[in-house]
């Protein structure tokens, strides 16, 4: 024995330096008497070894704890306990091993090894030194094998929501680690997956491959890895990608100006990281200039404008998209109504003398503008009264005829749905003599291809006027070739002329005062043939025979060769027929239907190409039964010309009246037609034409109001047949329907014709009765049910024109 206390230092130390340079290594490749230990990653473990005394007799020993590691099996010290001196952990153990409580029922050499890694495994042994003993005697230590398991834990995953589009190729990868080495097993729903053409299980089972993804591939995919310590799971989904689609679009919408405007546009995708763009007209609002304050966009995708301004108005178009697929979009208008106001107020305008003029009133409304009130050196201007004055769509003031007279202080007032804001300032109008022309161009230039042409203008203003410019372009718009044209003053050259130079060319000199226009024509020999013109024709019932004039045939000795074009007017397929023979400046076209307009158009062509179309016609072909009119020479029924050509120059006119029809009612004969769709305001009053042969008459007693859209006549004569026209008269001209053809029927009795107006609204409820009936195909007894409705709404159109003079009792 013979340790004591003044000693250990010395020996402790000199014996833990030998025992961590190097122990004599033993060599223990099987340790047919180990004791093999499993121990679960992170739980603990206790090493059992004995303290044997030699003899019993407790002595000083040393106890170490060695661990076996690397390829050499070198064995290195793990935890080295003598006596009361700090113990020593080896690297990577430290905190981790302990000795057992001397109370417990393990060996008083035990080691207590907790927090266990997987590089733990191996082999320890654990070596009693008893010191004051002769090395050799000391005893071989005890042998323990560590297995260290691990349950599965996953180290890749694949992710928990796959967007795949059918068709697709994807791998879903799964890989865990444990001890031991966990298996992969792959599930679908609930259900292994089956390898199959387009589905396979590689590398070990961490790789689940479908090549080709099919709708029956679509599913949860889950793997689960599992040993015997354990198993984990993982599920991704396998949807298919969904571009984003349009769950709440945007709807139109009215505002009136500085209110608040909201447009939604709610989308749903797969994947739902949706983003929302908004153009306005195409742009997007973000760079909108007059937006940019005032616009905001909702994280919901919905568009703000706050306030709205008059001129937001338009379309906003949303975009949505989440990458998948085409963005999709929905648009929807923004309508912003504002009471009819005067942008711009020139203080001085002029008006031409002896010729047409406008003063203009500059307008922005929305609801469009309703009137226009114009006053004159402060008083209310009456255009209606005065014959040369017409108040145009756009509010602005037409003179027909300036005269002296019209010289004053205008203002204008524009009104629309929503009222006004307000009137114009003052305009001063001046009457002043437009320019003139000192040298126009001759009315015609001839020149061949290749060469050049010099035309010549000049105008001169009156006196107190400014000086007008005077520019030259071609009629049809197209532009002037700079590289070829050089203008001097109002003389303008065309070098190298060209084919297509050929046609109108226009001197046009302005200046404040007005602006005066002088026509010229280009002929270029060589050219395609100018149109055909006094195109007029005849009809029989199923012919038409069409005549015209040719016009210029492109150059000398170029020969011309016609096509006419026509249709039945209204239907837009044109049929093409070829003139034969060559040449030839007349032809009949067979086979059309009778009763029927036409409409006909003459091409011609030369060895160039073809030409212009000339002005169309239109032609009515005969009734069944008609005579041929003696003197066919004009287009269409006798008087057609009146209705289709007013006066040219005769004033400023509303567009036909349309659908005019003649349906036979319970006590006579309803002829109702739609106000013109172009420049209605100007219609005046309407007149009521009627014919029954040559010979037109007028139908209505006193002028029917532009208001009334209807007009009952009392009883026509059975068995005729009736041609009526409606005219929409304005103060100085007329524009007239298209010719309704009525033939009344044979029981219907002879009277003198009586008429009384109908109100356009009550008509309309008649209309709808009617044509309830009419789809059912009236038979009697319906026919008896139909009177009585119609009486009483007949009752309420007796009230109604009991003021009128014309008004006629109802037969009962
Ligand atoms: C081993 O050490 C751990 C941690 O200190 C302790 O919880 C456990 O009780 C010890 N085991 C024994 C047998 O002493
Ligand atoms: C120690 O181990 C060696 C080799 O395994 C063996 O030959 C020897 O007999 C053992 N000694 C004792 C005392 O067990
Ligand atoms: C929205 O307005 C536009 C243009 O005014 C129109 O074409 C469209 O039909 C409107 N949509 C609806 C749903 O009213
Ligand atoms: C939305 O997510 C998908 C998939 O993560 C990605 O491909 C796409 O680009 C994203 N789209 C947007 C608009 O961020
Ligand atoms: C009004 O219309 C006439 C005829 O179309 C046109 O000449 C005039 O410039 C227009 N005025 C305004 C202010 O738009
Ligand atoms: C335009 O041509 C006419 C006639 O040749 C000529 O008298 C006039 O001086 C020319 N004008 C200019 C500005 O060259
Ligand atoms: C063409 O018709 C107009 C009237 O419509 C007539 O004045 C002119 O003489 C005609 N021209 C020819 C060449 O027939
Ligand atoms: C005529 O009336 C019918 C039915 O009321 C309508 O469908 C058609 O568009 C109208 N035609 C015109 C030119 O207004």
């Amino acid at each position: 024995m013979g340790w004591r206390a003044e000693q250990t230092p010395h020996i402790a130390a000199g014996l833990l330096l030998l025992l961590l340079a190097k122990l004599p290594v033993t060599c223990h490749q099987d340790h047919q008497d180990a004791v093999h230990i499993t121990a679960i990653l992170g739980e603990s473990v206790v090493f059992n070894c004995q303290v044997d005394f030699p003899e019993d007799i407790p002595v000083p020993y040393v106890l170490q704890w060695e661990k076996k590691v690397g390829e050499t099996g070198q064995d290195i010290p793990i935890y080295i306990w003598y006596e009361s001196y700090p113990t020593h952990s080896g690297e990577g153990y430290e905190g981790r091993v302990s000795r057992v409580a001397p109370d417990s029922p393990y060996g008083a050499a035990s080691l207590n090894l907790t927090n266990i890694r997987e590089s733990d495994q191996g082999w320890y042994e654990c070596k009693v030194v008893f010191l004051n003993r002769s090395p050799n005697q000391h005893k071989n230590g005890t042998w323990f094998h560590l297995d260290v398991h691990a349950p599965p834990r996953f180290s890749i995953t694949p992710e928990e929501i796959i967007y795949v589009n059918l068709g697709d190729a994807i791998i879903l990868n799964c890989q865990a680690e444990g001890t031991p080495t966990p298996e992969i097993l792959w599930y679908k729903d609930a259900n292994p997956v089956e390898p199959s053409g387009t589905v396979g299980i590689f590398n070990d089972g961490t790789e689940l491959r479908i090549s080709n993804i099919r709708h029956e591939d679509i599913g949860d995919y889950t793997c689960i890895a599992r040993n015997g310590e354990g198993q984990v799971s993982h599920t991704a989904r396998v949807i298919i990608a969904g571009g984003a689609v349009i769950t709440m679009p945007p709807t139109n919408q009215t505002k009136l100006e500085g209110e608040k405007v909201q447009f939604s546009c709610e989308a749903k995708a797969l994947p739902g990281n949706v983003t929302v763009k908004w153009f306005r007209e195409g742009a997007p609002v973000a760079e909108v200039a007059a937006l940019e304050t005032r616009v905001t966009i909702r994280r919901d995708g919905a568009l703000v404008i706050n306030p709205v301004a008059a001129d937001d108005s338009g379309q906003y178009l949303c975009e949505v998209s989440n990458g998948i697929g085409d963005p999709q979009s929905a648009s929807a208008y923004l309508n912003v109504e504002y009471p009819a106001k005067v942008t711009f107020t020139p203080t001085v305008q002029y008006l031409p003398f002896r010729l047409a003029g406008v003063v203009q009133c500059y307008i922005k409304a929305n609801p469009p503008l309703q009137y226009v009130t114009w006053t004159k050196d402060k008083r209310l201007l009456e255009p209606y009264q005065t014959k040369d004055i017409v108040i145009m769509n756009n509010g602005s003031l037409l003179f027909t005829r300036v005269n002296q007279n019209h010289q004053g202080r205008y203002t204008c007032t524009p009104y629309n749905a929503q009222g006004t804001q307000g009137s114009s300032g003052p305009m001063e109008v001046l009457v002043r003599k437009p320019p003139v022309f000192t040298v126009e161009p001759e009315p015609l230039y001839q020149r061949k291809v290749g060469e050049s042409v010099e035309m010549h203008c000049e105008a001169q203003e009156a006196e107190g006027t400014q000086r007008p410019s005077v520019v030259w372009r071609r009629r049809d718009g197209l532009p002037l070739q700079k590289s070829r044209v050089r203008a001097l003053g109002g003389n303008v050259t065309i070098d190298t002329l060209r084919r297509q130079d050929f046609g109108i060319y226009q001197c046009v000199a302005s200046n404040e005062v007005a602006t005066i226009v002088a026509d010229t024509q280009l002929v270029i020999e060589g050219t395609q043939p100018h149109a055909p013109y006094n195109v007029s024709g005849t009809a029989t019932e199923f012919q038409v025979t069409l005549r015209w004039q040719p016009g210029y045939a492109g150059g000398p000795d170029y020969k011309q060769d016609y096509t006419i074009w026509y249709r039945e007017a209204g239907f837009s397929e044109w049929t093409k027929v070829p003139v034969t023979p060559s040449g030839a400046t007349s032809v009949t076209i067979n086979r059309l239907q009778p009763g029927t307009t036409y409409e006909f158009q003459v091409n011609s062509k030369n060895t160039i190409g073809e030409g212009m179309m000339s002005k169309a016609i239109t032609i009515r072909t005969l009734d069944v039964g008609a005579k041929p009119k003696a003197a066919p020479t004009a287009p269409g029924p006798v008087d057609e010309k009146v209705f289709q050509n007013a006066p040219e120059g005769s004033g400023p006119k509303s567009g036909p009246p349309r659908n005019l029809t003649v349906t036979e009612v319970h006590n006579g004969f309803l002829i109702t037609w739609q106000a013109p769709l172009e420049r209605a305001q100007l219609v005046q009053y309407y007149t009521i034409k009627y014919r029954t042969d040559a010979q037109w008459k007028t139908l209505n007693r006193g002028q029917i109001r532009p208001e009334e859209t209807s007009y009952l006549v009392k009883n026509l004569v059975g068995g005729r047949t009736y041609y009526f026209r409606v005219l929409a008269n304005s103060a100085t001209s007329y524009e007239s329907s298209d010719e309704v053809k009525f033939p009344v029927p044979a029981r219907v009795k002879h009277k003198a014709i009586t008429a009384g107006v109908v109100g356009g609204i009550l008509f309309f409820i008649v209309a709808i009765i009617l044509s309830v009936c009419a789809v059912k195909i009236c038979n009697k007894r319906k026919r008896r049910k139909q009177e009585k409705a119609y009486n009483m709404v007949a009752a309420r159109l007796t009230d109604l024109r009991a003021a009128d003079s014309t008004q006629v009792p109802f037969k009962k």
